[in-house]
């Protein structure tokens, strides 16, 4: 038996934050609620008898626990006695909070038959019956904290307590969910928070790393003094690397500016440990976070081509395809047995021109520079189907949203070249929802004043040999309220061609009010609709589906002859969010192939935000390795969600492994499925087109974790030489098992090969 051993052994605790609060000075709500759906008043009173209701757990969503369908109104409620000894127990005595997760879409909580507190977001708001719901406007994805002072007749000490909570979800995910659900007296914790979503990691040449962030003191009360502590922590070893104590003051309802700089091996992942101890009471707040860790070995000077293998084409439709190669500037570029109608550009790699036959072009590709030369080969298949590989590019949402303007996508585009990204095979500048206007008297659709030029902004980004996509909605509007496509989708199909569009993004959104209950032939139709259009144009569209996943979309998309097609909901930047639509994407695998792809939504790496303003994704490192392993695995779309005009070192390195993305751009299309899981760990083998098998292992705990693998559990036999695929370096050969030390949230991704 061939055991691997071991990247990192280690035992840190790795946790988001944490208070000093100890688990006996809180009530755990985390429990079985009662849960009813539909909508009555009656059900606030506390002695209402809700004995008959289901049970529900608080931390998942109602889809997740037997309600799939459930949209509209619900309530959940909860009995628990209040000891009085919770406040006297505790140092600081103003306050009791309600910590109830998250909750989607929006609530009204009562406490005792009396409001407490509620948020809600406006489109929920209107869409409630008699638009009653709710006043305050606020986001549902957010942590609901309702605070009452001790005193508060609403609170009953010493005596049972009824929570009850109103929930109105509009569609998709619904009810609480998330973490924590508890009673508790809010303490210093509660006050003192960290903020580090404003700012990143730097990394400087010699290996220095610093990042600022901010701490707020959100007592209105009082002012704490203490000292703030950094200990830089080897995963590997346990040891502190770094340590060191500054002495802080933060007054009262004040955020302090500060930040920290130290020396690290950034091959070597360890971890910080922040912490602010305040003087007079002794307590404190601490905030446990991964260092970023590079994996991606630095690009070599010798020429390397990268990026797909093999790519699709209709007969006569504009042909451009970026040659991607890495290596030390300048590059000459050239091609063996180019059919006819193709040239390519020696400076710059652009294969441009024309087919006019269908068939199989088998070109070899020539790369050279000063240090050396490189050759492969690319399988041109004119015919009808595109995108054989999944497409690699940006989208503005993620980071954007409705702020998406010319100026931006052309920062983009911009920044796409000059970060190397497009060296990689990164191709595609898509334009998603706010750049609509109207359709003028003749149906031609017009855009919006953040878009001057829609002709000159396609040109400008196809002359630094990207390509451009747009987006729109079968429904008359989008889902940003914008103008869609309904009953003038070959008036648009036309624009786009005209423009010179590459890629469309087709929404279901306001459909939905055109067909509300739709079944599987409603679903289609409107996506056969714009099928028609856009294929009847003199131009190639990647035609990407989004409605969510609805009718199972995935046993039906290349029937409407999409390329891909979204297979959930919207990704937010969060473990819970990436984790549980990354995971639960193995229904879908058998129904991809070439030109026809699962799209588990766009990637929330780097500076994200849904505009216009924006953080840093909340997604640790590890966390981050396993999103682009997994969706390479998943032979996703890879479409960067992040503001590439401020790509970080961290970020930049994680988009650049051609190792990973040529996992991705396998030309088998096979996407992996998974072989072996279990509450702490996952492992997902994708079959890869030379006969080897590029293999996943993640951890879904907290700590650093051993996943063993037998060589049965993915029907392999014999001996397989490993790799590991991030690092790009052998690991030796294995038979019948192996195990690898993976980190919190983090993956080993490797490949094995047959010996
Ligand atoms: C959502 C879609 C997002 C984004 C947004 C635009 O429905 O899932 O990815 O396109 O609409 O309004």
């Amino acid at each position: 038996m061939k055991k691997i051993y071991i990247l990192f052994i280690m035992a840190l605790l790795f946790a988001i934050s944490c208070s000093t609060e100890k688990k006996e000075n809180l009530i755990d709500l985390n429990i079985p609620w009662k849960f009813k759906a539909g909508d009555n008043m009656a059900w606030v009173a506390p002695s209402f008898d809700d004995s008959k209701w289901v049970t529900i757990l608080p931390n998942k969503i109602w889809e997740d626990q037997g309600f799939e369908k459930l949209d509209g109104f619900a309530w959940y409620r909860i009995r628990f006695l209040l000891p009085s000894s919770l406040k006297e127990k505790s140092l600081m005595k103003d306050s009791i909070q309600f910590l109830l997760g998250r909750i989607d879409d929006c609530d009204q909580v009562f406490l005792n038959g009396e409001m407490i507190g509620q948020n809600a977001r406006t489109q929920a708001i209107k869409k409630a019956p008699g638009n009653e719901f709710i006043k305050e406007q606020g986001i549902w994805n957010t942590e609901r904290r309702y605070v009452l002072n001790v005193n508060d007749e609403r609170i009953m000490w010493d005596k049972e307590n009824v929570i009850a909570v109103r929930v109105y979800d509009q569609n998709g995910a619904g009810g609480m969910f998330s973490k924590p659900f508890a009673v508790s007296m809010v303490s210093f914790g509660d006050y003192v928070k960290f903020d580090f979503t404003k700012n990143t990691f730097v990394f400087r040449n010699d290996n220095f790393i610093s990042r600022k962030f901010t701490i707020e003191n959100r007592s209105g009360k009082d002012d704490f003094s203490g000292i703030l502590s950094l200990n830089v922590i080897s995963y590997s070893t346990g040891a502190v690397l770094f340590h060191k104590d500054t002495a802080l003051k933060l007054a009262r309802n004040s955020k302090t500016e500060t930040g920290f700089s130290f020396q690290t091996d950034p091959s070597k992942p360890s971890s910080a440990e922040i912490i602010f101890k305040e003087n007079l009471s002794g307590q404190s707040v601490t905030e446990n976070m991964e260092l970023p860790y590079i994996l991606t070995p630095a690009e070599k000077k010798e020429p390397r081509i990268n990026g797909a293998r093999v790519f699709g084409v209709r007969p006569w439709s504009p042909f451009l395809f970026k040659v991607a190669a890495t290596g030390e500037v300048p590059l000459k570029y050239s091609a063996k047995d180019l059919p006819e109608g193709l040239t390519i550009d020696s400076i710059n790699g652009l294969i441009t021109g024309a087919l006019k036959k269908k068939g199989e072009y088998l070109v070899n590709l020539t790369v050279k520079n000063i240090s050396g030369t490189a050759t492969r080969n690319l399988k041109i298949v004119c015919g009808n189907t595109l995108s054989l590989t999944p497409p690699l590019g940006w989208n503005s949402w993620n980071c954007w949203g409705l702020s998406v303007s010319d100026e931006k996508i052309r920062q983009s585009a911009e920044a796409m070249k000059s970060s190397g990204l497009i060296d990689h095979g990164w191709t595609y500048i898509n334009i998603d929802d706010g750049w609509e206007y109207m359709h003028d008297k003749d149906g031609k659709i017009l855009t919006n004043s953040k878009f001057p030029n829609m002709y000159t902004l396609c040109s400008y980004v196809h002359s630094l040999g990207l390509k451009i996509g747009i987006y729109s909605s079968p429904g008359p509007k989008t889902c940003g309220g914008y103008e869609g496509s309904y009953t003038f989708e070959e008036k648009d199909a036309e624009a786009y061609a005209a423009w010179g569009i590459d890629y469309l993004k087709y929404d279901w959104c306001s459909y939905g009010n055109i067909a509300p209950n739709p079944t599987k032939a409603q679903l289609k139709h409107p996506y056969q609709v714009m099928k028609k259009a856009i294929r009847k144009v003199n131009r190639d569209i990647h035609y990407s589906l989004c409605q969510y996943g609805m009718g199972k979309v995935w046993e039906w998309g290349a029937e409407v002859d999409g390329n891909s097609w979204r297979t959930t909901g919207d990704i937010e930047d969060t473990w819970e969010s990436l984790s549980g639509i990354g995971f639960s994407q193995g229904k879908c695998s058998p129904y991809s192939a070439p030109g026809r792809w699962n799209d588990p939504d766009m990637l929330v790496v780097g500076w994200v935000g849904w505009g216009p303003a924006l953080h840093y994704s909340r997604l640790t490192p590890s966390e981050q390795y396993t999103h682009i392993s997994l969706w390479s695995l998943l032979s996703s779309p890879l479409l960067i969600g992040c503001d590439l005009s401020q790509l970080d070192a961290f970020t930049l390195n994680l988009l650049t492994n051609d190792e990973v993305i040529a996992v991705n751009q396998d030309p088998l299309g096979k996407q992996a499925t998974r072989a072996k899981a279990n509450e702490s760990y996952e492992v997902w083998v994708k079959d890869l087109e030379d006969g080897s098998k590029a293999i996943g292992l993640f951890n879904l705990t907290e700590k650093p974790l051993n996943v063993p693998v037998d060589m049965k559990d993915i029907k392999l036999k014999g001996r397989w030489n490993m790799r590991d695929i991030w690092r790009q370096t052998d690991l030796g050969a294995v038979e019948k098992h192996f195990e690898m030390n993976v980190l919190p949230h983090g993956v080993m991704l490797i490949k094995v090969i047959q010996n």
